[in-house]
């Protein structure tokens, strides 16, 4: 899905994204920028995140980068206040290091339930309390992973990070509903990002010099989520998985 359609549903609302200076986050704020939305973008590297909210300007709707590691609950507080207008929070946001199990570090471990599922919590908790003071209805979004149901060799903290999303995606969805706020997660398989740069292990890195299929593109995941978004109002997305074809 390409161009701009800033007539469709979707035009006029308004999305916070995590992780948008990036990978899957950015094809999504593309992606709704050309749909209409407004944004507030966040990632920690303020470059490319002012890069990314530019392309967005480019659609004709207005885009705001705030930078900032949302392992600082002080910065969640700052940027859910920046969100206080948002109609969509996609909770995109998340680090991967493969490594086996008994060579991965406690603070490898640790990062990652602390962004994975504790920065989302954190996020998803401010944003939604908001929502429901305005008690106007809402989405909110959670990028897991085909590891929220399955552990690959090497990736177990990974997947055990995106069950627990998970679990979180379908206990917000329980105790949203009653205020018309939608839950959805999206979880892709392997797709072609940074995302695996940081993992360094010997093993990994033959395992994914071995890997015989092409993973998914970010506008693919980009693309189910505007689907899940345009859905009619009594209508919703509970869980969207997308995987490589033959992997
Ligand atoms: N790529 C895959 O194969 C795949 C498959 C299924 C699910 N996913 C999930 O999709 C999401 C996006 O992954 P991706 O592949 O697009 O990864 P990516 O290209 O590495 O992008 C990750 C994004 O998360 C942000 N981020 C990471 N830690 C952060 C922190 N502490 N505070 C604020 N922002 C932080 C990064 O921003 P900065 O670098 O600017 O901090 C970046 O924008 C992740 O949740 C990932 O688990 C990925």
């Amino acid at each position: 899905m390409s161009g701009t359609q800033g007539d469709g549903p979707l035009a006029g609302q308004a999305a916070l994204i995590t992780g948008a200076s990036a990978g899957i986050g950015k094809a999504c704020a593309l992606s709704l920028a050309a749909h209409g939305m407004d944004l507030v973008l966040t990632g920690r590297n303020a470059r490319a995140l002012q890069e990314v909210a530019q392309a967005c300007q480019a659609h004709g709707v207005q885009a705001l980068s705030l930078a900032g590691d949302l392992t600082d609950t002080g910065f969640v507080q700052t940027l859910a206040q920046a969100a206080a207008h948002v109609d969509v929070l996609v909770n995109n946001a998340g680090i991967l290091t493969y490594a086996p199990v008994l060579d991965i570090t406690t603070e490898q471990c640790a990062q990652m339930f602390a962004t994975n599922v504790v920065a989302a919590f954190d996020v998803t908790r401010a944003v939604a309390q908001q929502m429901v003071q305005r008690g106007r209805g809402g989405h909110v979004v959670f990028i897991t992973s085909g590891a929220a149901r399955n552990i690959v060799q090497h990736g177990v903290v990974y997947g055990a990070t995106k069950h627990a999303l998970a679990a979180f995606a379908k206990g917000f969805r329980l105790e949203l509903k009653p205020h018309r706020i939608k839950v959805s997660e999206i979880a892709p398989g392997m797709v072609e990002t940074d995302i695996r740069k940081g993992s360094t292990h010997p093993d990994v890195l033959k395992s994914l010099a071995a890997r015989k299929f092409a993973p998914l593109q970010a506008q693919e995941v980009a693309d189910a989520l505007v689907y899940a978004l345009s859905q009619r109002p009594d209508s919703a997305s509970d869980l969207i998985e997308l995987r490589p074809a033959f992997g």
